[in-house]
C-alpha cells in the first residue's frame, strides 16, 4: 500500500470520525483550513475573491486576509462571529446589514482595502461589543457624522492612513470607553471645538503627520485620562488659547516639524511648558526667518530643555555656545535695553520682531533673559546681551567677520575680547 493512500484513509477516517462526534466542526469550505477550539475558520491569502459560502455558523473566528475579497454581503457571517480579520483584500463595497447579526463580534479588521473609499452612515450599528476597529489605509476621505454611533465598548479605532479631509463635532460621541484614537497621516487641516467630545477614556491620541494649521483652544476639553499626545509633521504655527491646558494627564508630547512662530504669539505654549513636567521633543522655531535661516549671531546662547522654542539656528550645531565665559554688557543696562521691541513686556517668554532686521528678547525662569538686534546683513548692527541668574551676564557685538564682547560670571570672572578678521 503506497503511504499517499495511507494516509488518505487516514484523513477519511478522521473526517469521518469528525463528522460523528455530536457537536463537532462542520465541513471546511474549499481553500481553508478549520480548527475546532476555539472555532476558527482561516482562509488566508488564498487569492480568494469572495468571501467562501458556507462559512460553519458556529465559527467564532474568520480568517480572510490578504485575499482579492471585493464586496461584502449581508448574511455571509454567523452570529458566533467574535473576531472577523479582513484586511489586506480589494473590498470597495459593504452592503448595508452585512455586520448587522454581529452581537459579539468584538475584534474587525477592515484596514488596508484601498478602494474602501466610503462607508454608508450604518455600517457598524449594533456592534455593542466591538471592541476593535480597523479602518487604517483605505483611502476614505470622509466618515459619515453616525458612523460610530453606538459602539460604547470601543477601545481602539485605528483611522490612520487614510485621506481624511476633516473630522466633523461629535463624530466619536459615544466612544466613552475609546482608550486609543489614531489619526495620523491623513488630511485634517482644523481641529474644531467638540471633535473629540465624549472621549473621556482616550489614552493616546495620535494626530501627527496631517496638514492641521488650527487647533480650537477648547478642542482637548474633556480629555482628561489623555496622557500620550503626537502632533508632530504638521503645519502648526502658533496654538493660541493655550488648548494643551486642558489635558491634566499629559506625560507624552510630540509637537516637532511644525513651522513653529517664535513671536508673541508663542507666549501660551512656552508660559505652558514652564508650568507642567510634560516630557516633550524640542520645538525649533521656523519664524521669524533671519533666525531660522542660518543667521546664529543674533541668537541668544541659552541651552533650553527639551519643551521650551529654540530658535532654529541655535540647534543646528555650533556646539554649546552657553558655556563660553559668560560676558558683561559693556555700557550697563543700557546698553541692554537697545534691542528691546515694543509690545514685549518684560518677564514674559519671548518676543520677536522683525522687518529688515529682526530684534526682540526672552525671559526664561527667574534670571535667565536677554534680548538681541540683527542687522539687516552680516556684519555691524547686530549685538545681544542676556543675563543668566544672578551676576551672569554678557553681551556681544558683532562687526564685519569679526565680534567683540564682554562678560561677568558670579563673583570676580570678567573680561572682555575682540575677534578680528585673521
Ligand atoms: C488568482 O485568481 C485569479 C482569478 O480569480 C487568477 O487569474 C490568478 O492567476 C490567481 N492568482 C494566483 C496567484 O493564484
Ligand atoms: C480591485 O478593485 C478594483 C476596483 O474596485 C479593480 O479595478 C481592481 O482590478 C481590483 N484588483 C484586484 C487585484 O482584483
Ligand atoms: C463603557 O463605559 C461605561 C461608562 O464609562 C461603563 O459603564 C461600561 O461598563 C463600559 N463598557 C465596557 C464594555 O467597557
Ligand atoms: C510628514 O507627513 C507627511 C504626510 O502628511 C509624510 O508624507 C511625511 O513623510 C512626513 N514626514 C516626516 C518627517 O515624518
Amino acid at each position: 500500500m503506497s503511504r499517499r493512500c495511507c494516509c488518505r484513509r487516514l484523513a477519511a477516517l478522521l473526517l469521518a470520525a469528525l463528522a460523528w462526534v455530536p457537536g463537532a466542526a462542520p465541513a471546511c469550505p474549499a481553500l481553508c483550513t478549520c480548527y475546532v477550539s476555539p472555532p476558527t475558520v482561516s482562509c488566508q491569502a488564498s487569492n480568494l475573491s469572495a468571501v467562501p459560502a458556507g462559512l460553519p455558523p458556529g465559527a467564532r473566528r474568520l480568517f480572510l486576509q490578504n485575499n482579492v475579497i471585493a464586496a461584502l454581503r449581508a448574511g455571509a457571517f454567523g452570529p458566533s462571529t467574535v473576531t472577523l480579520w479582513l484586511y489586506s483584500n480589494n473590498i470597495s463595497s459593504i452592503q448595508p446589514g452585512t455586520f448587522r447579526h454581529l452581537p459579539a463580534l468584538e475584534e474587525l479588521d477592515l484596514g488596508d482595502n484601498p478602494h474602501l473609499r466610503a462607508l454608508a452612515p450604518d455600517t457598524f450599528h449594533g456592534l455593542r461589543r466591538l471592541q476593535a476597529l480597523h479602518l487604517y489605509r483605505c483611502r476614505l476621505a470622509s466618515l459619515p457624522s453616525a458612523i460610530f454611533r453606538g459602539l460604547h465598548s470601543l477601545q481602539y479605532l485605528y483611522l490612520q492612513e487614510n485621506g481624511l479631509l476633516y473630522l466633523q463635532d461629535d463624530l466619536f460621541a459615544d466612544l466613552a470607553n475609546l482608550s486609543h484614537l489614531f489619526l495620523h497621516g491623513n488630511r485634517v487641516r482644523a481641529l474644531s471645538e467638540g471633535v473629540f467630545r465624549g472621549l473621556a477614556s482616550l489614552d493616546r491620541l495620535l494626530l501627527h503627520a496631517n496638514r492641521l494649521a488650527a487647533v480650537h483652544r477648547r478642542a482637548f476639553r474633556g480629555l482628561a485620562r489623555l496622557t500620550i499626545l503626537y502632533l508632530f509633521n504638521n503645519s502648526l504655527a502658533a496654538l493660541p488659547g493655550d488648548p494643551l491646558a486642558a489635558l491634566p494627564a499629559l506625560q507624552f508630547l510630540r509637537l516637532n516639524a511644525n513651522p513653529w512662530a517664535c513671536d508673541c504669539r508663542a507666549r501660551p505654549l512656552w508660559a505652558w511648558f514652564r508650568r507642567t513636567r510634560v516630557s516633550s521633543s524640542p520645538v525649533l522655531c521656523a519664524s521669524p526667518p533671519q533666525l531660522g535661516a542660518g543667521g546664529h549671531g543674533a541668537v541668544p546662547p541659552v541651552t533650553r530643555p527639551a519643551g521650551a522654542l529654540v530658535p532654529q539656528s541655535h540647534h543646528r550645531g555650533h556646539g554649546d555656545r552657553g558655556s563660553r565665559p559668560a560676558p558683561r554688557p559693556p555700557h550697563g543696562p543700557g546698553g541692554r535695553r537697545r534691542g528691546a521691541p515694543h509690545g514685549c513686556p518684560p518677564g514674559r517668554g519671548a518676543c520677536w520682531e522683525r522687518g529688515r532686521s529682526s530684534k526682540g528678547c526672552w525671559e526664561r525662569g527667574p534670571g535667565s533673559k536677554g534680548c538681541w538686534e540683527r542687522g539687516p546683513g552680516p556684519g555691524p548692527g547686530s549685538r545681544a546681551c542676556w543675563e543668566r541668574g544672578p551676576g551672569s551676564r554678557a553681551c556681544w557685538e558683532w562687526w564685519h567677520q569679526g565680534s567683540k564682547g564682554c562678560w561677568e560670571r558670579g563673583l570676580g570672572s570678567r573680561g572682555c575680547w575682540e575677534q578680528r578678521p585673521s
